[in-house]
């Protein structure tokens, strides 16, 4: 079987977690404020906050843009549900908006039209590695007084012209799972410009506690604590940064496997008519975190996942979250590009380690199953 994603978790890695526990602190510490240093290094933003998941984060960084119940959050529905639940967390409401039928992204044409008063935040998905439409909605959001909260769960090391994501939006989240780009087990990462959003993001991720366990474990004195609002935790431990740590060492060149196979998958479909490959507008540094084709054919996208998996390769496609029975009674716009992508669209294998072979097989068994 091929599957969707193969762990590339090494010897390192599982040296750095082991030494972790070896250490005597395991909570977040001195490897969580490390693998923070490195991404925001690697990104080119001031801060960087390590949190549980990607999720966690996206709910920390609308609360910290603001956001609250009555408000709204303009969002696309072609996403991963988390994208929606976060808003939901806050107590806002999703107003999707459709996407770009060729980028997958938010369509920023249509964005202006979805925005009222009651609208905090612009909160774009850099979906499966493709940087969305960055520089059209920062200054949307910045003619009408908005935050762009950024959803980069899939897209670290993706930049628009030479610029990386995380340090284009006012806030942006990644995230660690172990289909991601680099994986933590689970985690996730906010990255800002901003100071005081920055503080924030700390404060809120562990309780709201005005001074964290470590600091009051390492002084010499009694310090008690005060929590001045309601917190969460959100925290990474140091067993999952010091995986991360050692990932970030190989970034590089994980980023330029995965475009590898991307260009590699783009030259054995394109005599393939059946299937549109992805397309990423000029100076838009895809990371293929994921690898989407549009079926170009009268079978149903269930089918052509059925008759692949039992070739043995493994498939999945992204859905829409406004058809989801959670978010049947969130009004929405139009979402035509949203509804034909969710039906028509597949991913198939992408990781670091998906040898030529499989490969090869992946688009034998594709243009078989068309
Ligand atoms: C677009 C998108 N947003 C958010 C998430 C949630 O990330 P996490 O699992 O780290 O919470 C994912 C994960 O699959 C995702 O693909």
């Amino acid at each position: 079987m091929i599957p969707i994603t193969r762990l590339t978790l090494g010897e390192a890695e599982a040296a750095a977690a082991a030494d972790a526990v070896r250490s005597g602190w395991v909570m977040n510490g001195p490897r969580t404020a490390e693998f923070e240093r490195l991404v925001a290094e690697y990104v080119g933003a001031r801060h960087a906050v390590a949190v549980s998941s990607c999720t966690t984060g996206l709910h920390l960084a609308l609360l910290a843009a603001g956001v609250g119940p009555g408000d709204e959050v303009v969002c696309p529905s072609f996403s991963f549900i988390a994208t929606a639940n976060a808003i939901r967390y806050t107590g806002a409401t999703p107003v999707f908006v459709d996407i770009d039928p060729l980028t997958y992204n938010l369509d920023p044409d249509l964005v202006e039209a979805a925005i009222t008063s009651r609208t905090r935040v612009i909160l774009p998905v850099s979906q499966i590695g493709l940087p969305a439409d960055l520089p059209a909605l920062t200054s949307i959001a910045a003619r009408h007084g908005l935050s762009v909260v950024e959803d980069a769960a899939p897209s670290l090391g993706a930049a628009i012209h030479g610029r990386r994501l995380g340090a284009i939006s006012d806030i942006t989240c990644f995230s660690f799972d172990a289909r991601k780009i680099l994986t933590t087990g689970e985690g996730g990462m906010v990255t800002t410009d901003d100071d005081d959003v920055a503080a924030h993001l700390r404060l809120l991720r562990a309780h709201a506690a005005s001074v964290s366990t470590a600091d009051r474990d390492r002084a010499a004195r009694i310090i008690l604590e005060t929590y001045p609002e309601v917190g969460f935790n959100y925290k990474m431990t140091d067993i999952q940064a010091a995986i991360g740590v050692v990932q970030m060492g190989r970034v590089d060149e994980i980023v330029a496997e995965r475009r590898r196979l991307g260009r590699r998958y783009d030259d054995l479909l394109a005599a393939e008519d059946r299937v549109a490959t992805p397309y990423a507008p000029v100076g838009f540094e895809h990371v293929y975190q994921s690898y989407n084709v549009r079926l170009r054919t009268s079978r149903s996208q269930e089918d052509v996942m059925r008759s692949m998996l039992e070739l043995d390769v493994a498939t999945r496609r992204i859905f829409a979250i406004h058809d989801q029975p959670a978010y049947r009674d969130v009004p929405s716009h139009p979402l035509p590009a949203t509804e034909a992508a969710a039906a028509s669209t597949i991913l198939l294998p992408m990781f670091v380690g998906l040898t030529d072979d499989e490969q090869d097989q992946v688009v034998a068994a594709l243009s078989k199953c068309l």
